[in-house]
C-alpha cells in the first residue's frame, strides 16, 4: 500500500497545524508510521477510502459518530433539503422544539432539553447548571469529560489550567464506590455534581450505578450521567435506559446525528430549568442541519430496530473473536472488553511500552490487510454479514502472526514503524 498523499499532507500540516491534528485521537502518533494512512477521502457504510485510494473497513467510526453507516443517504438527503431552505437564522428553528420533544421521549431523564455542538459543550453546560443548582462548587468526575478546564485539570495535560480550577474537580474509580465515600467525607455539603461515564469499557459491578446514586442523593449532589458515548448505542434512551438508573441530568453527543455536530444536555425539569438563569448560548445551537440529521437518525434506528441490530450482530462478533483468543492461546495477552455495541480489544501489560507495541503490531498487520484497526468495535447498522466475515478472515491471518511474535517474546523488530504513542502524559 502507498501512503504518499497522506505523507505529503501530513508534512504540510505540520507546518500551519500544532500537532498536525484537531484531535489528538486522530494525530499521526496515534497510529504506526510508514504503515498508516493519516488523511481519508470518503465513506461509505461501514468502509473509507485514504487520500490514496486505499480502501479500508473501519470500525472506529470517527470516533462514535457514525452509527447508521458512512453517506446514509436517508440523513445526507434530509440534510440536503435543509441546506437548500438554510441551516441558520435569525430566530429559532423549529427542529429545536421537534428534536427536544423527541428526546425527552426517548430518554428516561429528559424532561427538558438545550442543545450544544461538542461533547464538550453540554457536559460543561451541565456542570455550570448543577453549581446553579445545588450553590455548591466542586465536582465528582469518573471517566472521560473533553477538554474544558474543570475535567481536563483532573488529567496530565494540565497545561494551562489555572490552580484554583483543578482545585475543586476530584477523580473517583469506576466500580469502587468507597473512592467516591471518600470524597463525600473529604467535601461534605461540598460536591454539587458526580459526573460519570455510566459505562466504560469496564462494566458495573453487583449494585455500582445505583450505589452512586443513593450516595448522590443523600448527599443533596445531582448525578449527571455522561453518555455523550453510550447515547444512542447502548440505547436510543442510553445507558441508563439499558441499566434502568436515571441520573438528575444526561449529555449526549456523537452518535445522535449519524456524524452531524450535535449534542444535547438533558435532565429533570427543576435543574434544567437552571438554564434560564445561567449562561449558555451559542450562535450554532440551534443549527438546522444537524437538528435535521438528529431526526433523521433516530427515525432511522426506530424503522429499522437498529439498536436490536448493533446488539445482535455485535455480541456474536464479540463471541467469534473471543474464540480465536482462546485458540491461540492469548487469553492472557489479548483482553475483550465492554459490550457487543461497543467494545474495544486491548493489550494489557504492566510495561506500558510492551502494551503499545502489542497494539501497534496488531493495528500494523490488521492495517495491511484492510482493516483500518484500533482497537475499538463501535459496530454500526452497516456493519453486515460481508463486513463481519471480512473482520474475522483478518483476524484468523493476524492472530498466528500476533502469537508467534508473543511466543517470540519480540513485537519491537516486527514493527515498521513508529510505535503509538500515549494522549495523556505530559507535554
Ligand atoms: C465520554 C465522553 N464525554 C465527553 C467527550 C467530549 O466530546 P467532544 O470531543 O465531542 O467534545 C467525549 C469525547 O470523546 C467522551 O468520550
Amino acid at each position: 500500500m502507498k501512503f504518499d498523499n497522506s505523507r505529503n499532507l501530513l508534512e504540510r500540516a505540520k507546518k500551519v497545524i500544532p500537532s498536525a491534528t484537531q484531535t489528538f485521537s486522530k494525530g499521526p502518533n496515534q497510529w504506526v508510521g510508514n504503515v498508516s494512512p493519516n488523511y481519508l477521502a470518503r465513506g461509505d457504510g461501514a468502509w473509507i477510502q485514504d487520500v490514496d485510494g486505499n480502501r479500508f473497513l473501519d470500525y472506529l467510526m470517527a470516533l462514535g459518530p457514525i452509527i447508521l453507516g458512512y453517506g446514509n443517504h436517508k440523513v445526507n438527503d434530509t440534510v440536503k433539503c435543509q441546506i437548500d431552505d438554510g441551516i441558520v437564522f435569525s430566530q429559532m428553528h423549529p427542529l429545536e422544539v421537534e428534536v427536544s420533544e423527541l428526546l425527552c421521549e426517548l430518554i428516561p431523564c429528559a424532561e427538558m432539553v438545550r442543545f450544544g455542538k461538542n461533547g464538550s459543550d453540554v457536559t460543561t453546560a451541565a456542570i455550570r447548571v448543577t453549581r446553579a443548582f445545588t450553590g455548591r462548587d466542586r465536582i465528582a468526575v469518573c471517566g472521560y469529560h473533553g477538554w474544558h478546564d474543570w475535567y481536563i485539570g483532573t488529567t496530565t495535560r494540565d497545561l494551562g489550567i489555572p490552580k484554583a480550577v483543578k482545585e475543586l474537580t476530584s477523580s473517583f474509580d469506576y466500580n469502587d464506590i468507597g473512592s467516591l465515600e471518600v470524597l463525600f467525607e473529604k467535601f461534605p455539603s461540598e460536591i454539587a455534581a458526580v459526573i460519570m461515564e455510566p459505562v466504560g469499557i469496564e462494566k458495573p459491578q453487583g449494585n455500582f450505578l445505583q450505589d452512586v446514586k443513593a450516595l448522590c442523593k443523600s448527599n443533596g449532589t445531582l448525578l449527571v450521567f455522561d453518555e455523550i458515548v453510550t447515547g444512542f448505542r447502548m440505547g436510543l434512551g442510553g445507558a441508563q435506559e439499558y441499566f434502568g438508573v436515571t441520573p438528575d441530568i444526561a449529555c449526549f453527543g456523537k452518535a445522535m446525528a449519524n456524524g452531524f455536530p450535535i449534542s444535547a444536555v438533558v435532565g429533570r425539569r427543576p435543574v434544567m430549568e437552571m438554564f434560564d438563569k445561567i449562561f449558555f448560548s451559542g450562535t450554532f445551537g440551534g443549527e438546522a442541519a444537524s437538528l435535521a440529521a438528529c431526526k433523521a437518525t433516530i427515525t432511522e434506528m426506530l424503522d429499522n430496530q437498529v439498536i436490536d441490530y448493533l446488539w445482535k450482530s455485535g455480541d456474536n462478533l464479540l463471541a467469534e473473536i473471543g474464540k480465536r483468543v482462546e485458540k491461540h492461546g492469548l487469553n492472557n495477552v489479548v483482553k475483550l472488553l465492554g459490550y457487543g455495541v461497543r467494545f474495544v480489544m486491548a493489550f494489557p501489560c504492566e510495561d506500558e511500552y510492551q502494551a503499545r507495541l502489542r497494539r501497534s503490531y496488531f493495528m500494523q498487520e490488521c492495517i495491511k490487510r484492510g482493516l483500518l484497526f484500533f482497537g475499538s468495535h463501535n459496530i454500526t447498522a452497516s456493519h453486515g454479514e460481508e463486513e463481519i466475515r471480512f473482520t474475522l478472515d483478518v483476524y484468523d491471518q493476524v492472530f498466528p502472526l500476533f502469537a508467534a511474535a508473543y511466543q517470540a517474546n519480540d513485537f519491537e523488530s516486527r514493527l515498521e514503524g513508529a510505535c503509538v504513542e500515549p494522549i495523556f502524559r505530559k507535554p
